[in-house]
């Protein structure tokens, strides 16, 4: 891809957000070890998701990226995958029929394991120890010994990831993402008394089935109905890890990033000259970018060009994350800076990471207000500017957990405490990820509909 970029080049800029591994010879020992394994994701794989994403870019697809904020070792389960691929599954089908185009299913899955902190220590009852960086690297034990970053940690990430996507892709052809089944569950949801708004939608989805049922288009004589593509993404901050499983496509010659198909560089690791945007530069993967607050329209343009130089379409996904109330100063900047060079972009709304707040119990969570919120607002900038949102990206779970606040359930501060097991930031529980599907499915409707009447 990139003329002159080597896998290791990161290794000469400034890095931010990685630890310092007190043993080097263990750590170029596990570096050794996992450039002999094999890469997770295939090189075809990777292309095959940049051509959808193109699609989304011109409003022909539509992004669902969704998952933990951190994966766990300790909470590693096949229940776990399971659930959250079913959530995504159900979100996937309501999606598609608001949007009407199909829907890129992409986890936050299988390698998203490390974590940018905004501290880099963390002080409880007077003890101050170095913060969480996430599994990959330390423990989350508040011990002096479990905050030491060990390099063995990626070995298990790499096996964790390796099983999580085993099971996935198990799941996504094995038949149980069959969208008969998959509607059912959704059924089940829309039973609940609070839920009647959803209910007529999911009634339309019944029909449709129904209807084609009746025209001969079933799972046996249609197999796009029983199976899917389903893709693996993560942060891609801990560049030894990505570093040592970067590969060369044997199709194309181009350096790969053999963790995930899909890597992004976060809000806070974006700097042009720094490490993570120099490594990410050179594999051919589909890469996203998170946009916050304080990234300036200057910096977007130097990073694009960086990222994108030959402004191939569905390279770039650009991750909005301002948090609700701020998207209006913000996108439409971001907006221009993309429009004046021509830029080749989807544009996707991360609606957790700007909403994130203490909760009266101090506990950290997001109001399910807040995100839809930001969400609505993030359509809103899209139709007066006459662009295309291209997707959506959320910290979710298909368990019944209690981190965030409000939904048709209604998680109050109070209930915190009940369910809270995140490892990092406050995930949607189940109910919550489908509700905001719904929810964001009628915007999709309304902005479709928008589109159509302008057209004619
Ligand atoms: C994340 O996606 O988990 C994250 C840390 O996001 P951001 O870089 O946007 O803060
Ligand atoms: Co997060």
């Amino acid at each position: 891809m990139t003329k002159g970029w080597s896998k290791s080049d990161w290794r000469a800029k400034p890095r931010i957000q990685m630890p310092d591994y007190p043993d080097q010879a263990a750590l170029q020992a596990v570096e050794a070890q996992l450039a002999k394994y094999p890469p997770l994701v295939f090189a075809g794989e990777a292309r095959k998701l940049k051509k959808q994403l193109a699609l989304a870019a011109e409003g022909k697809a539509f992004l669902l990226q969704g998952g933990d904020c951190a994966e766990s070792f300790a909470e590693f389960s096949a229940d776990n995958i399971r659930d959250t691929f079913r959530v995504m599954l159900q979100m996937a089908v309501v999606l598609t029929y608001g949007a009407k185009v199909p829907v890129i299913k992409v986890g936050r899955m299988a390698g998203q394991f490390a974590k940018p902190r905004s501290a880099a220590t963390e002080v409880v009852g007077g003890q101050e120890l170095p913060s969480y960086r996430g599994d990959i690297i330390n423990g989350f034990d508040f011990t002096p010994d479990a905050r030491v970053p060990d390099p063995a940690r990626m070995l298990q990430a790499y096996t964790q990831a390796a099983a999580s996507l085993n099971l996935l892709r198990a799941f996504s052809t094995g038949g149980f993402a069959d969208i008969h089944r998959v509607h059912s569950w959704t059924l089940g949801f829309a039973e609940h008394d609070k839920a009647e708004r959803y209910r007529e939608l999911s009634n339309h989805i019944s029909d449709a089935l129904d209807f084609m049922n009746a025209a001969g288009i079933t799972s046996e004589t249609a197999p796009s109905l029983s199976t899917v593509d389903f893709y693996t993404s993560h942060e891609a901050l801990l560049l030894e890890y990505e570093e040592a499983l970067c590969r060369i496509d044997s199709i194309t010659g181009q350096p790969v990033a053999g963790s995930g198909h899909m890597i992004w560089i976060g809000d806070r690791t974006r700097q042009p000259d720094g490490a993570h945007v120099e490594f990410c530069r050179g594999v051919l993967n589909p890469i996203g970018l998170k946009c916050g607050p304080s990234t300036t329209a200057e910096d977007l343009k130097v990073l694009m060009a960086k990222l994108n130089p030959q402004n191939e379409a569905g390279r770039l996904t650009l991750i909005a994350r301002f948090g609700a109330g701020k998207v209006g100063e913000n996108l439409p900047r971001l907006i221009k800076a993309v429009r004046e060079e021509g830029a080749n972009v989807v544009w996707s709304c991360d609606p957790m990471h700007g909403n994130t707040i203490k909760a009266a119990s101090g506990y950290k969570t997001r109001p399910f207000e807040s995100v839809l919120r930001e969400v609505r607002e993030f359509f809103q900038v899209h139709k007066a500017e006459g662009t295309i949102p291209g997707g959506v990206h959320f910290e979710m779970t298909g368990k019944d957990v209690t981190e965030c606040t409000g939904g048709l359930r209604a998680v109050t501060d109070e209930d915190l405490s009940d369910r809270y097991h995140t490892a990092c930031d406050p995930r949607l529980n189940a109910s919550q990820s489908l509700e905001l599907a719904f929810l964001v499915a009628e915007e999709l409707t309304g902005f479709r509909e928008g589109a159509r009447r302008v057209a004619l």
